[in-house]
C-alpha cells in the first residue's frame, strides 16, 4: 500500500505536490469513491485508480542518463519551436521527463525518468546533491577569485553555498581556462551567474556528474538507462546528504 499521491506522481500523472492538488480537488477515485484526503492509501496493483474519471496507468519506472547537446531544450514543449530533450527519446514509450534542467547552451548529463519521486528527492533544495561541470570561461581567473568561489559568492538571489572548484586548463596566451566546479544547489543559471560575479563569462558549460554518477564516454545526444545499482547510489546519496547538511545545522 503506498499514499495515493505518491501512487499518482509515480504513475507520471504530475508532479507530487500538482497531485496533490488534483486529490483535494476531488478529481481522484479508488475503486469508484471519491478521495480527498491526502493521507489515503491505496495498492495500486488491486485498486482502480481513476483521474478525473480515466484510469492511471501503472507505467514501468525508467531512468535514463542522456548527454544533451548545447542547443536543445529541456521543456516538454517550445514555443519558438527550437529541439526540446524529447526529440531524442526515439523508442522510449514511457513519459518521462528531465529531472531538474540544464539550460539551452549547456550541455552533458540529463537524468530522465517517470518517477516523481526519484525526481524530487534529487532535485529538492534540501538534498544537496553534488552536480560537477566542467566551465571554460574567459581569461584566468585568479586563485582569489576562485577562493571566492569555493567560500560562497553574493549573487541576486543569496549567497551560494561553498563549492569545489580547480583549474583544469589554462589557455598560455591568457584568453580562457578550464575549471570544474561542484555546486551543491541547483539554481537557475547558477554556474554562470557564479563566473560573471566574478567577472570571467562562461564561454561553454557541460555537465560531468550528477552524484557520483559519471558522463564518462556517452555520445552527444544519445543516452542510456541507469543500472539498478546507479539509481540505488543516487537515491542513498541524496538521503545521506540531507542528513549531513541537517548536522551542520
Ligand atoms: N548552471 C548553469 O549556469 N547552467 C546550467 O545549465 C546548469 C548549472
Amino acid at each position: 500500500m503506498e499514499r495515493l499521491q505518491k501512487i499518482l506522481a509515480q504513475a507520471g500523472v504530475a508532479s507530487r505536490r500538482k497531485c496533490e492538488e488534483l486529490i483535494l480537488a476531488g478529481k481522484v477515485e479508488v475503486n469508484g469513491e471519491t478521495v480527498k484526503e491526502l493521507g489515503t492509501k491505496a495498492d495500486p496493483a488491486q485498486d482502480i485508480i481513476t483521474v478525473n474519471g480515466k484510469p492511471i496507468k501503472s507505467e514501468q519506472k525508467v531512468y535514463l542518463m542522456m548527454n544533451k547537446p548545447k542547443g536543445v531544450i529541456t521543456s516538454a514543449s517550445d514555443p519558438e519551436g527550437r529541439k526540446i530533450v524529447s526529440d531524442y527519446l526515439k523508442g522510449v514509450k514511457e513519459r518521462v521527463y528531465p529531472v531538474g534542467r540544464l539550460d539551452y547552451d549547456t550541455e552533458g548529463l540529463l537524468l530522465l525518468t517517470n518517477d516523481g519521486e526519484f525526481a524530487n528527492l534529487l532535485t529538492h533544495p534540501r538534498h544537496h546533491v553534488p552536480k560537477t561541470y566542467v566551465a571554460t570561461v574567459k581569461g584566468v581567473p585568479h586563485g582569489t577569485e576562485l577562493d571566492k568561489l569555493r567560500r560562497g559568492i553574493q549573487l541576486e538571489d543569496g549567497m551560494t553555498a561553498p563549492a569545489e572548484v580547480e583549474y583544469k586548463d589554462v589557455d598560455p596566451d591568457g584568453k580562457e581556462s578550464v575549471i570544474s566546479i561542484t555546486i551543491y544547489e541547483g539554481r537557475n543559471r547558477q554556474v554562470r551567474r557564479m563566473f560573471e560575479a566574478i567577472s570571467h563569462p562562461v564561454i561553454r558549460l557541460k555537465r560531468i556528474a550528477f552524484g557520483d554518477l559519471l558522463l564518462q564516454n556517452l555520445k552527444r545526444g544519445l543516452m542510456r538507462p541507469l543500472t539498478k545499482d546507479e539509481v540505488n547510489r543516487l537515491i542513498q546519496l541524496a538521503k545521506s546528504e540531507k542528513k549531513r547538511q541537517g548536522r551542520r545545522r
